[in-house]
């Protein structure tokens, strides 16, 4: 059953800040309870804000960096030196801090030439990590999965139209997106739906058109990829800014 909320704030640095402070609570009780806390990554721009404010901030220097396993919810199929790659944003961010062990930090070694043969090396990755205890429906269960969403109501890289939002059994698939002509490498449903937690964090006017059309009054359910992140035994936690939110209600 997917326990699902909204929060709208002022603006992007509210955002941010409220964003941080629900991490740091979830990570402090994931610790507490079972000792690790496992975070995937979201990349594109929204979450930049986050992660600076996690690396820097002295009101997050209790963050459990040492007990935090961080993966990446999906990237860019470029070398982790290159301008588009999450990985390079999230170590010029979130990773300048110096506080997080490197081991504790999964990347995706997307420089390897063949797409696939990347998505398979972090499906080994990822299984070689998350052992049985750590598994729900025979998928990673994440404690919090980090997630954005583009105009269209692409979310990680599972783009409308594309071949891996029908994906069933594996964890992570190359995702070839006709619009950049690359492949992208995504988490698949199944392990997005697995998670304790999920936290969609959407920021500006270019997000306020999908925004109501996937949370509107008069929505249809499950049309656009994102709407489709419905964890099954988890909350789905969207943190809006006021811009993003701009048409739709403050409560469901
Ligand atoms: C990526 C992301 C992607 C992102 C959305 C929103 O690699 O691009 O994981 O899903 O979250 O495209 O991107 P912005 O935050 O830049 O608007």
């Amino acid at each position: 059953m997917t326990n699902e909320v909204r929060h709208i704030y002022a603006d992007a640095d509210a955002l941010a800040k409220a964003a941080a402070v629900e991490l740091l609570g979830l990570a402090l009780r994931a610790v507490s309870e079972r000792g690790v806390f496992t975070l995937a990554l979201a990349g594109g721009s929204t979450p930049r804000k986050l992660y600076t404010l996690l690396a820097t901030d002295p009101a997050y220097a209790d963050f459990p960096w040492k007990q935090t396993h961080f993966f990446f919810g999906d990237e860019r199929h470029v070398a982790p030196t290159h301008l588009d790659s999450n990985y390079l944003m999230v170590s010029n961010t979130l990773l300048a801090s110096n506080k997080i062990p490197l081991a504790n930090v999964h990347r995706v070694r997307a420089e390897l030439p063949d797409a696939n043969m990347t998505a398979a090396d972090y499906d080994v990755e990822m299984r070689s990590f998350f052992s049985a205890p750590s598994r729900f429906n025979n998928c990673p269960r994440f404690d919090v999965i980090l997630l954005g969403m583009g105009p269209d109501g692409h979310t990680a890289s599972l783009f409308p139209d594309t071949k891996a939002l029908d994906e069933k059994e594996r964890w992570v698939v190359a995702n070839w997106v006709e619009k950049f002509n690359s492949f992208r490498i995504t988490f698949t449903f199944p392990v997005l739906n697995s998670a304790r937690t999920v936290m969609l964090l959407v920021a500006g006017a270019d997000k306020t058109d999908m925004m109501q059309k996937v949370l509107g009054d008069d929505r249809t359910l499950a049309t656009y990829p994102v709407q489709r992140v419905q964890p099954t035994d988890g909350t789905k936690i969207w943190m809006l800014d006021r811009a993003a939110a701009a048409r739709i209600s403050k409560t469901y």
